[in-house]
């Protein structure tokens, strides 16, 4: 008879599998330099966002009571989303209190099963958990493969509305998507565009504003996801789109509905965050030029770089205790890079994501490269 014990036994063995299979995590707070965090522009300690965000919390307290339909609302939030939504030249944008709940939220909302949707093999999870909640027909297409995408979109859709969504960086393999590509082959065949700048945003584009507005396609995107808890160093994210889509959002997206406003302050250090990206272009000028010497230094010590053309630089090892062990003398050296095993990447593709930031400099660069080609024992290195 099944009872609590049998269920325990389930678990436990299932932690041995993990741990057999050298897929067992653990939580590591930050240790050594930092190669691994998504903190891009440095922002997350930055004076001016670090100010703003304790005078706000002195002011108008802790938590915010509330979900935003209720009393949880604040002037200062929609004021931010007002200037993100200017920023990113979308009529409005939403807050989520992360970027998960706003894939979840927009996908779930906007699509339903009578729907079909295409989505990069390789897209986020919180975009793979959005799309199986909406229950529209998920097509997936190879990674970035312009050629896939429009083979799929050429069969007939059956008057099915359709929608393409697709990370604009990808977060694992720190490649781009074709977004001008797509744009015009959503536009012949009546599409709808979503885009995941989880990892551009404050670091692509003249104003820093992502990818969309580096391709020049912002008009054929109906709706921007933007994390803030990446590049722009607080938490959460916004959704921007047409207002009527914002609007509907705010009537019918469950992770927003039913969740708690954030914390008053956040909204603070948010504007901080948009007046840093504006007021200090250098900042994200040295991730792209760091990130770009860090790739030539690797190359030139045959340590392939994958398809990385940004500051997320993965270093496939296929084997997940080898990449486990790499990212272990790694940081015994003092470099804080972790190793990311399926099911976060493919079967077979286990490797170290290392990430730049802006508070690097080319000595510390030069010595990571010098560590990663000791630790690697390059040979067994794949792709
Ligand atoms: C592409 C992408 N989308 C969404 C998210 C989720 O954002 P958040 O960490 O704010 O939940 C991530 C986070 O890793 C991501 O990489």
């Amino acid at each position: 008879m099944a009872g609590f014990a049998q269920f325990e036994e389930r678990v436990r063995r299932k932690l041995r599998e993990l741990e057999e299979a050298g897929l067992r995590r653990t939580l590591n707070p930050p240790s050594g330099i930092d190669f691994s965090s998504n903190d891009y522009l440095g922002l997350a300690q930055h004076p001016r966002l670090k100010e703003r965000m304790a005078e706000a919390i002195l002011k108008e307290g802790c938590g915010s009571t509330a979900s935003r339909l209720l009393r949880g609302e604040r002037r200062s939030l929609s004021a931010v989303e007002r200037r993100f939504a200017e920023f990113k030249e979308m009529e409005s944008s939403l807050y989520f209190g992360s970027g998960y709940a706003a894939n979840l939220g927009v996908l779930s909302t906007f699509l339903d099963r009578h729907d079909l949707v295409f989505s990069d093999a390789q897209n986020h999870a919180s975009i793979v958990d959005g799309v199986r909640l909406s229950r529209a027909k998920r097509i997936k297409f190879r990674h970035c493969d312009v050629d896939d995408l429009a083979r799929h979109l050429r069969v007939a859709s059956d008057g099915r509305q359709r929608f393409l969504v697709t990370e604009s960086l990808f977060s694992m393999d720190g490649d781009f998507a074709p977004l001008a590509d797509y744009a015009e082959l959503c536009r012949e065949t009546g599409t709808i565009l979503v885009v995941d700048e989880a990892h551009a945003v404050g670091i692509y584009g003249h104003r820093g504003s992502g990818f969309v507005e580096e391709t020049g396609v912002r008009d054929q995107v109906f709706i921007s996801v933007d994390t803030a808890g990446k590049a722009m160093g607080v938490s959460g994210a916004f959704v921007s789109g047409p207002r009527w889509a914002i609007d509907y959002l705010i009537q019918r997206a469950r992770p927003f509905m039913y969740s708690t406003a954030p914390m008053p302050a956040v909204a603070a250090a948010l504007d901080a965050s948009l007046s840093v990206i504006a007021d200090e272009p250098e900042r994200r000028q040295r991730v792209r030029y760091l990130s770009g010497l860090l790739r030539e230094m690797l190359r030139d010590r045959d340590i392939p770089a994958g398809r990385s053309q940004s500051q997320i630089i993965p270093i496939v090892f296929g084997d997940n205790v080898r990449a486990s062990a790499a990212s272990t003398e790694l940081q015994r050296e003092g470099f804080d890079v972790r190793a990311i095993r399926p099911p976060v990447v493919p079967q077979g593709t286990a490797r170290l994501r290392v990430s730049v930031n802006a508070q690097l400099d080319e000595a510390t660069l030069e010595r990571f490269a010098a560590a990663v080609q000791r630790c690697a024992g390059v040979g067994s290195v794949v792709v």
